[in-house]
């Protein structure tokens, strides 16, 4: 195997993939162009200098904030000030349409008052054994190739994640979809950066655009498999106690009336979509930097041995994995799975002494802020000991926020947590990741934060006398 850098050396990721800005609103077709490459390279260098930049795009203001402060302000004090906004309902309806994700005010109460019980972390932890025995099934997949060979990390995540969400929120019903399920939604989110970039320029419904069809087609058979799990599931009921169970028994407190198949189909997709893309992507970016950093391997291998020996990762064992878990929280730093998020100025207002107009677009950028230079001693580089118990006290609530903040903070935290910390320990463990000294993947934002060209590493299953 090759040695790399000392892991503590490692300036990894080197400087983010961003642009200097423009002095001036860039030309339609040139901030297309860059738009959609990779929506990271239109955040102005200076965001991740200052706290909030305002920048007028030439089709509207567009303030990127990433003042701590200010974020806080933004989701949580001021919050009904800053809205959701009408560009993520465009770019989602055709396959979120009104779920929890895309919802605001009465009926986003209800969804996630509906949902919420089934993510109480003390209730969450019988599902631990489930996420490991995902992780030790990808194992064997593994062992039966042979060793050292190269596999393509990021799809083999994504299986992995969507087993542990068809296994513990819809009682394995999605399991027959899973292919049809994957497939629609890679298509739905790969070149996503032309529907959000049409939606920002406010292109009309009629004007074609590249991919367009393809990905309303996907969105379309996407919601057309989880229509399928629904009726499979009014058939043969089978008394599951899950999420599916919960959305399809929910009454709204208003009406009494249940979900229409609609509002079903929006939030099982949504549930199914959300709950396995972005661990999985915590989990590739985190095997990644494990393979260019292997004294990390080595010590999570060592902690997992001390706490767990060989059995069974489970919610009590979770708890003592401080090493892997620092390690997943470090890797979610330095790649936020959902790298940016946005919200609109609902009425005029003043934001860091900034004056910005009803209407005006919000772009919180997690990746600028994980990596601010004002926020993080030397944020490129790759130090979980950032994360360890004594130092994680001092970190900011808005300046480390892979999950978001405030009312709408991920409802899933606490499982993509333990789901996270279950799978990486039960992997390292068993398993010698290696990178192959070439690919630099730069990460791509779409939607989730995906690496380019995927992440191919050399998979090398251990002896069970070196576990
Ligand atoms: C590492 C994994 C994950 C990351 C980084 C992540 C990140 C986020 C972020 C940043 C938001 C806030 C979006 C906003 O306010 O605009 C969010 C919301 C949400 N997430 Fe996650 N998520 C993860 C895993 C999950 C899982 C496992 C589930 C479900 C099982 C889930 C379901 C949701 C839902 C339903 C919302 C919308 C909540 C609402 O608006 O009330 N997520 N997530």
């Amino acid at each position: 195997m090759s040695a790399t850098q000392a892991p503590h050396r490692e300036t990894h990721a080197l400087y983010p993939p961003t642009a200097e800005p423009a002095a001036q609103p860039l030309p339609l077709r040139r901030f297309l162009l860059r738009f959609v490459r990779n929506p990271l390279l239109t955040l102005p260098r200076s965001a991740y200098e200052e706290g909030i930049v305002v920048h007028d795009n030439g089709r509207g203001i567009v303030a990127y904030v990433t003042d701590p402060a200010l974020i806080e302000r933004i989701l949580l004090g001021d919050a009904e000030r800053f809205p959701k906004t009408a560009l993520e309902r465009r770019v989602f309806e055709h396959t979120l349409g009104d779920g929890i994700l895309t919802s605001q005010g009465a009926s986003w109460r209800w969804q996630r008052r509906t949902a919420a019980p089934l993510f109480r972390p003390a209730d969450l932890a019988a599902l631990v054994p489930v996420m490991s025995a995902a992780a030790e099934e990808q194992i064997a997949r593994w062992e039966r190739a042979p060793a050292g060979v190269l596999h393509p990390i990021d799809q083999d995540m994504t299986e992995t994640t969507f087993r542990v969400i068809s296994a513990t929120m819809f009682a394995g019903s999605a399991d027959a979809e899973a292919d049809a399920i994957l497939h629609s939604a890679d298509i739905a989110l790969s070149s996503i950066s032309w529907d959000i970039a049409a939606a920002m320029l406010r292109f009309p419904e009629w004007l074609w655009y590249p991919g367009k069809y393809r990905r309303r087609r996907a969105g379309r058979n996407l919601r057309h498999a989880v229509s399928t799990i629904l009726s499979r599931r009014r058939a043969h009921d089978g008394g599951a106690h899950d999420l599916l169970a919960r959305l399809i028994g929910a009454r709204d407190p208003d009406t009494g009336q249940p979900m229409s198949e609609k509002q079903l189909i929006d939030n099982l997709v949504t549930f199914l979509a959300a709950g396995h893309e972005t661990t999985a992507k915590a989990l590739t970016w985190s095997l990644y930097l494990l393979a260019r950093a292997p004294e990390w391997q080595h010590r999570i291998r060592r902690e997992v041995r001390e706490v767990a020996g060989t059995s069974q990762i489970d919610a009590g064992l979770l708890e003592r994995l401080t090493i892997t878990r620092a390690v997943l929280e470090e890797a979610m730093r330095l790649y936020p799975p959902a790298p940016v998020m946005t919200r609109q100025v609902g009425v005029d207002i003043e934001l860091g002494g900034m004056p910005l107009p009803a209407g005006a677009a919000i772009v919180i950028p997690i990746f600028a802020v994980h990596r601010h230079r004002k926020l993080w001693d030397d944020p490129d580089r790759f130090d979980p000991q950032r994360f360890l118990p004594e130092r994680k006290a001092h970190v900011g609530r808005t300046q480390y926020m892979p999950f978001g903040f405030g009312a709408r903070t991920c409802i899933g935290a606490s499982f993509a947590m333990m789901e996270g910390v279950a799978i990486l320990a039960t992997l390292v463990r068993r398993i010698d990741f290696e990178w192959d000294g070439e690919h630099l993947p730069e990460p791509l934002s779409r939607v989730t934060l995906r690496p380019k060209g995927g992440m191919p590493l050399h998979v090398w299953p251990l002896k069970p006398a070196a576990t």
